[in-house]
């Protein structure tokens, strides 16, 4: 509802949003990547820009068109958008990783194309840096509000929201927004179901439907932090 009030409560704020999911090149036609769309992030930014606010996209393949009036800077790989999402995040108000980095990337990616020889090759990985944790540790600008999303499954030995606290306070982030993924939820499909964290674990707010509606929880929720 607070989307539709003249002007927009997000007026003057500038928010960075990264989306989509990133991919780690092995060589130069060939890479480890992941399903994401990028339409939680796109819903996001769409949101913003309906609510005033002046949004900067980090788009990492995305499958889905960017909305009118977001200025958009493209990416592939999680270095690339590590270093895109630092640059915007300095004079922004608020940073939304919604992008689904790679948590490992091939350590020395081949100048030329990979022959096949019959002896299939292990594949070398070393760990990308996690940006979200970064960005919470650094506040590229004073009072910059840091939010993170965490995509879920339940296992033996914690259930979603136990492992979304887990992270909450792992990360250092002001917001972290855990969804359900499995049975037909998260990557790929249109609605989503989310529980809003703050940094300590505690639920601050729970929303279900379209990424739409999500988005605009996920605003509220900023908002909130005053
Ligand atoms: N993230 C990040 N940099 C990474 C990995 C993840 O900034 N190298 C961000 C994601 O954009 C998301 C949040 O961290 O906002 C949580 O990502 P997730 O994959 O759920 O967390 P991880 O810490 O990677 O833990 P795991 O994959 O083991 O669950
Ligand atoms: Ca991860």
């Amino acid at each position: 509802a607070l989307g539709l009030v003249a002007g927009g409560d997000l007026v003057g704020r500038r928010v960075v949003i990264s989306a989509g999911g990133t991919r780690e090149p092995l060589d130069p036609v060939r890479y480890l990547g992941n399903r994401s769309s990028g339409r939680q992030g796109v819903a996001l930014a769409r949101a913003a820009v309906a609510r005033g606010a002046q949004v900067t996209l980090v788009g990492a393949n995305l499958a889905v068109p960017v909305p009118p009036g977001v200025e958009l800077v493209p990416v592939g790989s999680a270095a690339e958008l590590r270093e895109a999402v630092r640059v915007a995040a300095k004079d922004a108000d608020v940073v939304v990783m919604a992008a689904a980095v790679a948590d490992y990337r091939p350590v020395s990616p081949a100048g030329t194309k990979l022959k096949k020889t019959g002896a299939p090759p292990v594949l070398e990985l070393v760990e990308t840096v996690d940006i979200l944790a970064e960005l919470a540790h650094d506040r590229l600008r004073d009072g910059q509000v840091v939010v993170g999303f965490a995509a879920e499954t339940g296992d033996e030995t914690a259930s979603v929201l136990e492992h979304g606290r887990a992270k909450a306070r792992r990360k250092g982030a002001d917001l972290l927004v855990v969804n359900a993924v499995g049975e037909g939820q998260g990557f790929g499909t249109p609605d989503n179901a989310v529980t809003i964290l703050d940094g300590t674990g505690a639920v601050v707010a729970e929303a279900s439907g379209s990424k739409d509606v999500v988005a605009d929880a996920v605003w509220d929720a900023v908002r909130a932090l005053g």
